[in-house]
């Protein structure tokens, strides 16, 4: 087999690099040790910034997102028994849109299908080899047979669990990383959502996040231990919880539970995001805390960065875009990190904290919301800043 791209992994980076390149007539196949079933009903985030919102139509994707997703302006904080409204769209001129990441994982699929790109699911035994010369090989095993895939170039888009960052040799790698000492217990209900647009809400017992997939599914998240035993958490106790949690701030419509999980949470950068011919995109190389909402959209970002280098490449025979490859992610890396680290340590409580703490956490909350100034840092940073 031979193709311009490799590419192992179909989620949102891995299949969004792949018609970002067919658009600049590049052609790549793409590699997925999972089911088409599978990856279009895995149950993840679902919060778009307006840019991506914007790719998603320009390039043809974008039908059922115009149909089913849904516009906010802006978000709510709850503190102290109050809401208080942030309208990204009147201080920015932007807004985000809730659309279910598996949706989109199925209009990208759906759409790269049509146009005749080429995914082949369920393969098994990855490996990269060759990667720092001008000929990379992925050599994997499809319907019992070993296949090798001779590439220009391999874009890494296999998320945090891949074989694509573990195979960089580690000398040549900066980590970054941070834990968090908590987690968050999702539900899926099948009630409309308290509000309109998404309420981040800060109280003595943790945080909570009312979210939502469409008006009449709600998304709930409770902060929780890193490793909650879902066990003690009986249908009532959650209701109660998520109640007291809104402090009075609004009524909380209750209905059946579809779905209840635990997610971790940690900061992971690694740097640089490339190795000779390999370059890594999205979970790949990063990972945030889902504060702030920022998984699929950064890795979005990336591939956008990477199909115009490897566009540039093409068209011209030049390398530079191609080696600033990882400087032109981080700096957006870095600022989502800082977002999402930000909105994190606002919004949780922390072990070792003290009432100063807690006190600085409401403040701040209360300041960004009376502040046109610190609004507008807030409403540029989760709308998404400007990819160039
Ligand atoms: N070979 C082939 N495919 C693989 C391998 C492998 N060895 N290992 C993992 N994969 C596949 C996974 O099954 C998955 O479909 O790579 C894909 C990686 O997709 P994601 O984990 O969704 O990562 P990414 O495309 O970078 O999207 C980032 O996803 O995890 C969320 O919150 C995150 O929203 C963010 C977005
Ligand atoms: C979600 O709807 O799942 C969601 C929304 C916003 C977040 C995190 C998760 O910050």
């Amino acid at each position: 087999m031979r193709t311009q791209i490799g590419i192992v992994g179909a989620g949102p980076a891995g299949l969004m690099l792949s018609l970002l390149l067919r658009r600049a007539g590049i052609h790549s196949i793409v590699l997925e040790d999972r089911s088409r079933e599978y990856i279009e009903n895995r149950v993840r985030a679902g919060l778009i910034e307006q840019w991506v919102h914007d790719l998603l139509i320009e390039i043809g994707a974008g039908e059922r997102l115009l149909q089913q997703g849904l516009f906010h302006d802006g978000i709510y904080f709850s503190a102290r028994g109050r809401l208080h409204h942030i309208n990204f769209r009147a201080l920015v001129g932007k807004g985000v849109t809730i659309y279910e990441q598996k949706e989109v994982v199925k209009d990208l699929a759906a759409k790269l299908i049509e146009e005749g790109g080429e995914i082949v699911f369920e393969v098994s035994d990855v490996s990269l080899d060759q990667v720092t010369t001008a000929r990379p090989l992925i050599r994997f095993r499809h319907r019992g047979e070993a296949r090798e895939l001779v590439c220009d170039f391999i874009g890494g888009c296999d998320g945090f669990h891949g074989i694509c960052r573990p195979g960089i040799p580690t000398e040549y790698l900066t980590v970054y990383e941070r834990g968090y000492p908590f987690g968050w217990l999702g539900i899926l209900s099948e009630s409309p959502p308290p509000a309109s647009e998404l309420i981040y809400a800060h109280h003595e017992h943790g945080f909570a996040l009312f979210s939502m997939r469409s008006p009449t599914l709600a998304r709930l998240y409770l902060q929780c231990a890193p490793d909650e035993d879902l066990a003690l958490w009986p249908d009532e106790k959650i209701w109660d919880e998520l109640r007291t949690r809104l402090g009075g701030s609004c009524e909380l419509p209750q209905g059946r539970i579809m779905l209840k999980g635990v997610t971790p949470m940690r900061s992971f950068v690694v740097e640089p995001m490339q190795y000779g011919r390999l370059f890594l995109a999205g979970d790949a190389a990063h990972i945030q805390p889902p504060t702030g909402a920022k998984g699929m959209n950064l890795a979005f970002a990336d591939v956008v960065f990477l199909s115009r280098a490897l566009g540039e490449f093409y068209r011209t025979g030049s390398t530079v875009a191609l080696e600033g490859y990882s400087q032109t992610c981080l700096d957006r890396v870095w600022k989502a990190q800082r977002f999402s680290w930000y909105m994190t340590q606002l919004l949780h409580r922390f072990p070792h904290e003290t009432a100063f703490d807690r006190r600085r956490q409401l403040t701040e909350i209360e300041y960004t919301a009376g502040s046109k100034a610190a609004a507008t840092a807030l409403a540029e940073n989760y709308a998404g800043l400007p990819l160039d």
